[in-house]
């Protein structure tokens, strides 16, 4: 399983346990950035990981900022990304099985390291269920479709 990660200066710490927790288990983890906590602008990284992950490079995205949320935001513009942001073990398997989920957003300010460790444990280990949820995947697909240019 390749998973390709990111941060803001926001998520710095988080992301560097997270690297450090999976790679303790053998996963191969490529770090986009930032590389220190020097402030940066979160949409930069969400780029740069949601493209490694919408053309398949990696299986799936990790993205860390403060809240989560600008950073899953701007990744959700990135066409074939489904990024959840996840501060429960319950969405982050859920995510996975109805949404087929491709990257996980936490929020360094939200959630602490034990639990976030959790989450990434979670959303990685869940599996999407198909059947019907393939038909509403599709159609997030078409509104993606609907609005590129
Ligand atoms: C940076 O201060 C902060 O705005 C960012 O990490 C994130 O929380 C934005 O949604």
């Amino acid at each position: 399983m390749k998973i390709a990660i990111g941060s803001d200066h926001g998520g710095f710490k988080l992301k560097s346990e997270i690297i450090k927790h999976l790679e303790g288990k053998g996963i191969d983890v490529k770090d986009f950035g930032t590389y220190s906590e020097e402030s940066c602008d979160y949409p930069d990284i969400a780029l740069a990981v949601g493209e490694k992950v919408s053309n398949k490079d990696f299986d799936f995205g990790i993205l860390i900022c403060g809240t989560g949320i600008g950073i899953s935001i701007a990744a959700n513009k990135v066409k074939g990304v489904r990024a959840a942001l996840c501060s429960d073990t319950f969405s982050a398997h859920a995510t996975r099985e109805h949404n087929n989920a491709n990257i996980l957003a936490l929020g360094e300010r939200v959630v602490g390291p034990g639990l976030a460790l959790d989450i990434v444990d979670t959303f990685l280990n869940a599996k999407f269920q198909g059947d019907r949820h393939i038909r509403r995947i599709n159609k997030i697909t078409d509104i993606e479709i609907k609005y590129s240019k």
